[in-house]
């Protein structure tokens, strides 16, 4: 039945883990995937999510969810989200689904815009998160590139992409990075954000926020939501996706939300039933267990508090290794410039690094990244930060 089926490529980013996993290296470093470290290199479980576990046990069943999963948990994470002033959700205007994390989400977007914008085309920056394009494909979406990255000062390419925002036909659908754009680290001003919403609005554009980070880029989830506050205060209806993978650690639990802010409670009753009636025939509905733990997280104030607490350690921990790694690199005499690294926020720093060099970590220092130069800073500690630097100052100076 089978024999005509292609071997499939490697996926550009979990394909690291399996050749950083067959390297026998008693050193080896991966800084592929996007999963966060300890300083001692183990991957946590959070204090709040430890406790929170002791207060489920034994005080739940298994059932299933509702096709939209765990109720309480799409409305404190809307509120996360949007913030609790939030005048949408006092409204009842927003639709939500609890969703197997990001990519769950992005999928349920992309499917959503399949079925009811069937001749849209999503617009994606370029470059973006390697499974983006992935998932638009597999959901039978046009799709299209803006201008987000200016490889010559490795930073954001503000006025191209607010051309392209400009040329492209009014009421299209934008994907846009809430925070730490993956793989880039590089994130608009407020001020810029506030001038993308105004052109955006004026287009009519669609706003599809992917947030896979929040808290995670500065340390403060409020902080790190302002793109999409700047948004509902000039009235869009936007989209939302949420993951708690990175800022909760729960990347195995696959836990997050999908939300669409609508024009009214009617509309937004509509677009929830859609949501549910394109999750019913793909995976029926949502699993229980992370949902709980982030429910009980967010939904006591203590707990609550110890997780901003854990969350703004983990943000801290990356920002200090970006300060030591660029010290590293111009402490060894590098004569490149090494600013980016310490200017791009969140999980990653894109270094710069060409494919041959990456392959030329990989192959002489066992030093694992995507081949688009992305190294995960949160699988840099202390104690390798140093040899990181040696060899990137060895691939770049040869
Ligand atoms: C990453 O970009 O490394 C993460 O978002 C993990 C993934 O699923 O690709």
């Amino acid at each position: 039945f089978w024999a005509k089926v292609p071997q499939a490529p490697k996926d550009p980013i979990l394909g690291i883990t399996e050749k950083f996993l067959a390297d026998e290296d008693p050193c080896k470093m991966n800084l592929g995937v996007g999963a966060y470290r300890t300083d001692q290199g183990k991957p946590v479980v959070l204090d709040c999510v430890r406790e929170a576990e002791k207060r489920i046990a034994g005080n739940f069943n298994m059932e299933y969810l509702p096709i939209g999963g765990l109720k309480e948990f799409n409305d404190l994470s809307v509120k996360l989200a949007y913030g609790d002033e939030c005048a949408a959700i006092a409204e009842a205007r927003v639709a939500s689904i609890q969703t197997l994390s990001g990519t769950g989400s992005c999928r349920l977007m992309a499917d959503f815009m399949h079925k009811f914008a069937p001749d849209a085309t999503v617009y994606i920056p370029s470059p973006t998160w390697a499974n983006h394009h992935n998932i638009w494909r597999d959901a039978n979406v046009a799709q299209t590139s803006f201008r987000y990255y200016k490889p010559s000062t490795r930073g954001l390419d503000f006025e191209g992409m607010i051309e392209d925002i400009q040329t492209a036909p009014s009421g299209s659908f934008f994907l846009l990075h809430a925070c730490a754009h993956n793989p880039t680290g590089v994130d608009p001003t407020s001020e810029q954000w506030s001038e993308i919403s105004a052109v955006m609005k004026e287009k009519g554009h669609f706003p599809f926020f992917d947030m896979a980070y929040q808290g995670f880029a500065s340390g403060d989830c409020v902080h790190d939501a302002r793109a999409i506050r700047i948004f509902l205060d000039d009235g869009h209806q936007l989209g939302c996706s949420q993951s708690y993978a990175k800022n909760m650690g729960l990347y195995g639990q696959r836990v997050g939300c999908f939300s669409i802010v609508c024009s009214d409670s009617e509309e937004a009753s509509a677009v929830e039933s859609q949501m549910k009636a394109i999750a019913r025939p793909m995976y029926s509905n949502p699993p229980v267990y992370g949902a709980r733990i982030v429910t009980t997280v967010l939904g006591d104030e203590e707990l609550k508090e110890l997780w901003y607490k854990e969350v703004k350690g983990m943000a801290d921990r990356i920002i200090h290794m970006r300060t030591l790694l660029r010290e590293n690199l111009e402490g060894i005499g590098s004569s490149l410039p090494w600013n980016h690294v310490t200017d791009q926020i969140g999980m990653f720093c894109f270094s710069g690094l060409t494919p041959e060099q990456v392959d030329e970590l990989a192959n002489d220092h066992h030093i694992y990244m995507t081949r688009n130069g992305r190294i995960s800073m949160a699988g840099v500690t202390s104690g390798t930060v140093g040899r990181l630097a040696e060899a990137m100052h060895k691939v770049t100076s040869g």
